[in-house]
């Protein structure tokens, strides 16, 4: 790996911020010899995400709080420590830190919670080791850790193909709000692929920048998420959770991300994505709801 003195002087604790993934189609393309399947997604990101801490420390521990820190234990082999030994193994330096680990969204759920996590991890750890691996070889050690973590380290809407690692920047996205609603149960990613009967799709990249929320919306109504049907199958709350975003009167489209079982709503402003989330928090008191706004630049504030 390539390293170069950083602007800032490691040791610092540093903060960063791990955005909510969504996926606003998917479509399934194919299936590579080793069982993973090749993708054709426009992902963004929302301003709803988990918090990673880093700072310095004489051997790796990770810390976990947040309302959602009851889901995850901090094994070994979290993803968060994975990053940072794949890492300090990379760079050549010892994996020593004290990582803290703000858990705020649901695990298991189609929102690349993990992915996010191990990306903010590398993005921290890079500046409290005083160390910069080029983009490359960063996307390479995400990839080993996880196919959504090169879109996550990316942090800004993308075009995504291969199984996550082969990345073109999105057309601009419209200012837009999300509500996220999870019906808090876990599902296991490789179950819903391994569910999926239908054929593949093919790929159907947007061309243009929609003008606005509407004109998003329109040109998601023709792309969908080949794993909705499986997921659905596998989890019929998930059909419950699509028609009660769907009957929200401002809502554009409804949509499940990723391989579920979160979902999200499009709206075109604010005031209509919280009354939604109000709504919806209202009639479900067990489900997770977050309103949020679309992500359009970069997700590092
Ligand atoms: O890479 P990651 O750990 O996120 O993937 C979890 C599992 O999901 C893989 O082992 C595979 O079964 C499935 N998967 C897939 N195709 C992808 C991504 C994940 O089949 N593009």
């Amino acid at each position: 790996m390539t390293q170069s003195l950083s602007s800032r002087p490691a040791g610092d604790a540093v903060e960063s911020f791990a955005a909510a993934k969504i996926n606003l189609y998917l479509h399934v393309t194919g299936r590579r010899d080793d069982g993973y399947h090749l993708l054709d997604s426009l992902v963004a990101f929302a301003g709803v995400g988990d918090l990673i801490r880093v700072g310095p420390s004489d051997d790796l521990s990770l810390a976990i709080d947040g309302p959602n820190a009851g889901s995850l234990a901090a094994e070994p082999d979290n993803i968060v420590l994975r990053a940072a030994r794949a890492l300090a193994a990379a760079a050549g330096v010892p994996a020593k830190a004290a990582i803290t680990l703000t858990k705020r969204l649901p695990v298991a759920s189609g929102i690349g919670g993990g992915s996010a996590d191990g990306a903010a991890t590398l993005r921290g750890l890079c500046r409290l080791w005083g160390v910069s691996p080029d983009e490359t070889e960063l996307a390479r050690i995400g990839l080993s850790l996880g196919a959504d973590l090169p879109v996550c380290l990316a942090g800004r809407p993308m075009q995504m193909a291969g199984i996550g690692e082969v990345l073109a920047a999105a057309p601009n996205l419209p200012p837009a709000w999300l509500v996220l609603v999870n019906p808090r149960v876990g599902l296991s990613t490789p179950a819903v692929f391994k569910a999926r009967q239908a054929v593949f799709s093919a790929q159907a990249p947007l061309v243009g920048s929609p003008s606005d929320a509407h004109a998003l919306a329109s040109a998601l109504a023709e792309r969908g998420n080949d794993l909705t049907e499986p997921a659905v199958r596998l989890l019929p709350v998930i059909g419950d959770v699509l028609a009660a975003i769907a009957g929200q009167p401002s809502c554009l489209l409804a949509r499940m991300s990723g391989s579920g079982a979160t979902c999200f709503g499009l709206f075109a402003d604010r005031t209509g994505a919280e009354e939604a989330a109000r709504q919806l928090a209202l009639g479900h008191a067990d489900w997770w709801v977050a309103a949020a706004p679309l992500v359009i630049r970069g997700t590092q504030v």
